[in-house]
């Protein structure tokens, strides 16, 4: 195990969007605090490619899943539990993105983007706090939002939408599961190096993505920033933190 202030030993920490960018890290450094990680996200080769860098592979699990399949979902964390044991901790990573303009929003568009934004996030945090599933002892949820959840941008109604009801949602989830002790946190990026933002339209010229850079008084962030916040948040150092939206930005909203 390598050296960080934030202990996970011993805890069962499910990672959803394990296959790329931040949730990528996230299960990489829980491993590394000593958590047993599953790996969720529907790409097995990618979620492969996690396991391997993975601290003790062998003891973390792995499901392929896609969370807009509310049904399979449920089975999934069944599963899990009876084979691992009781849940510690959630990271929500999954989440999908878009620039588009408002009157390109289609209704099939925003059922699209709620579909896995937002409902398939709920759905799974849901079934994994049953009180059959997650710890009696309690934990940790944490749910990766936006900036965008908190500010706006042209082209973002869509994803600033999506983002902007996670944070509600945190609110009234973490005082509902304060007696179970279950925190529950939202986690605000600016924008981050990963493929979400390395495919997004102002990754395409560099003047675009010179003026995304220069938003970012600290520079763009990169997947361990958020991971960082992420461990802390999940581990017993954060244990009077629950209900609130941590802002990891470099900056962005600082202006
Ligand atoms: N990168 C940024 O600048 C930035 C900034 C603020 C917030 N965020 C948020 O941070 C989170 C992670 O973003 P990222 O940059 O790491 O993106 P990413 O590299 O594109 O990874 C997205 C992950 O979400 C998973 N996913 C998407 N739809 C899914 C579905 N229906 N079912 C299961 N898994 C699904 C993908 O899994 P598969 O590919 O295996 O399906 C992938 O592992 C997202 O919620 C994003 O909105 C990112």
């Amino acid at each position: 195990m390598s050296n960080t202030p934030f202990s996970l030993y011993g805890k069962l920490v499910l990672v959803t969007g394990a296959s790329s960018g931040i949730g990528r890290e996230c299960a990489v450094k829980c491993s590394r605090s000593g958590a047993r990680v599953i790996l969720l996200g529907r790409d097995e080769t990618r979620l492969n490619e996690t396991m391997g860098l993975m601290e003790q592979p062998h003891i973390h699990g792995m499901y392929s899943v896609d969370l807009a399949a509310y049904e399979s979902v449920s089975e999934v964390i069944k599963g899990i539990v009876s084979k691992y044991g009781r849940i510690d901790g959630v990271i929500n990573c999954a989440g999908i993105s878009a620039t588009l303009p408002v009157n390109a929003v289609s209704p099939g568009k925003m059922e699209e983007f709620f579909r896995t934004n937002v409902i398939g996030v709920i759905n799974l945090t849901k079934h994994a706090i049953k009180q059959a599933h997650f710890s009696e002892n309690g934990g940790s949820i944490v749910f990766i939002s936006s900036v965008m959840g908190v500010v706006g941008e042209s082209g973002k109604t869509l994803y600033s939408m999506t983002k902007g009801a996670l944070i509600s949602a945190v609110k009234s989830m973490a005082i509902e599961l304060a007696p179970r002790n279950i925190r529950v946190n939202a986690i605000s990026p600016g924008v981050v190096e990963t493929p979400m933002s390395k495919n997004a339209v102002y990754s395409k010229d560099e003047d675009s993505l010179n003026r995304v850079r220069s938003l970012h008084p600290l520079g763009l962030g990169k997947p361990e920033d958020v991971a960082n916040v992420c461990l802390f948040l999940l581990s017993d150092e954060a244990r009077w933190i629950t209900g609130t939206n941590l802002v990891v930005d470099g900056g962005y909203l600082a202006r």
